[in-house]
């Protein structure tokens, strides 16, 4: 199997500098010798163009930089169907969770029918009429199943990229009001820390890999890092305490690999500037290490 690195140095989907140096951080994090040691190919593409935030203005309060994050996500679009054309495993590094419109777009172009494991301590479930920050970061699920703004939800040309009763968050404990009504209304469901708590993660996985496969043929996995707890996953732009554990994460991850659906991930959020020596960084490689097959024995 040959992996495909693609980075997305994007962080003009939410308000925080520095989430546009996670692809950095994550390479240096070691991610191409770790994966490199599970007998894996690696492929690294390098980074999408993304415009410097001090070289545009915001025009639009409530979808703010939309013509920027449209380019970028478009590119990524096409990047992402270009190597799962030739076979490879796509692992998308954010920068912020914006570029899931993208990278989504690009992966259900070629695997049609597409489940999500939406792994975040956030719905990303606001569109421009919900949204209570105008940050495009907060919106790229509803993107994915039709909802929100036009362009957005037609990039790669073609709409919706996912059926909703194939999409599953995980993980998620800030959810603004507006947003849950969006997520009732579209029947997701939705694993809060609550349930995690309640019936423990490798019952939550089990539900969340049996409803994402459910007539598809793939998923992709979401990995947003402030889903990890902040004290395993300190350097994001919007931390929430009370997370996923470390341990718990490496069991969801386990699970997924022995599922043998993942066909694609994206690693976001994670923003070396607000980390604690690369911290973030380095749980991302460990997790994604474990989703694509390590193991201790
Ligand atoms: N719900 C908030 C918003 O819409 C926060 C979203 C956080 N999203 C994220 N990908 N970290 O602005
Ligand atoms: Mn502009
Ligand atoms: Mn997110
Ligand atoms: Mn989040």
């Amino acid at each position: 199997k040959t992996v495909s690195v693609i980075g997305v140095p994007m962080d003009l989907g939410q308000g925080r500098r520095g989430v546009d140096m996670g692809p950095y951080a994550i390479r240096y994090a070691s991610l191409k010798e770790r994966i490199e040691r599970l007998g894996l190919t690696v492929n690294d593409q390098g980074n999408i163009n993304v415009p410097t935030a001090e070289t545009h203005d915001i025009d639009n309060q409530k979808l703010k930089y939309l013509p920027e994050v449209t380019r970028v996500s478009e590119d990524l679009a096409a990047k992402v169907a270009d190597v799962m054309a030739d076979g490879h495993f796509p692992i998308i590094l954010g920068g912020d969770h914006s570029i899931a419109i993208g990278s989504i777009a690009g992966v259900a172009q070629h695997v049609k029918k597409l489940g999500v494991i939406w792994f975040d301590a956030h719905g990303d479930m606001n569109t421009e009429d919900t949204t209570p920050s105008g940050n495009i970061h907060g919106m790229p699920l509803a993107c994915c199943i039709g909802i929100g703004n036009e362009t957005l939800v037609n990039i790669g040309g073609y709409a919706p990229k996912l059926k909703p009763e194939n999409v599953v968050i995980v993980g998620a404990r800030s959810i603004d009001p507006e947003e849950r009504e969006l997520i009732r209304a579209h029947n997701i469901t939705c694993f809060t820390m609550h349930e995690i708590d309640k019936l423990g993660i490798a019952k939550v996985m089990e539900e969340a890999i049996r409803i994402a496969s459910a007539g598809t043929d793939g998923i992709h996995l979401s990995l947003d890092l402030d889903s990890i707890d902040p004290d395993m996953a300190p350097g994001v732009g919007t931390p929430v305490l009370g997370g996923v554990t470390y341990r718990e994460g490496h069991l969801a991850m386990e699970m997924l690999f022995q599922s043998d659906k993942v066909v694609s991930c994206d690693l976001v959020e994670v923003n070396p500037i607000l980390d604690e020596q690369n911290k973030t960084a380095r749980t991302a490689v460990d997790l994604v290490c474990s989703l694509l097959g390590e193991s201790t024995m």
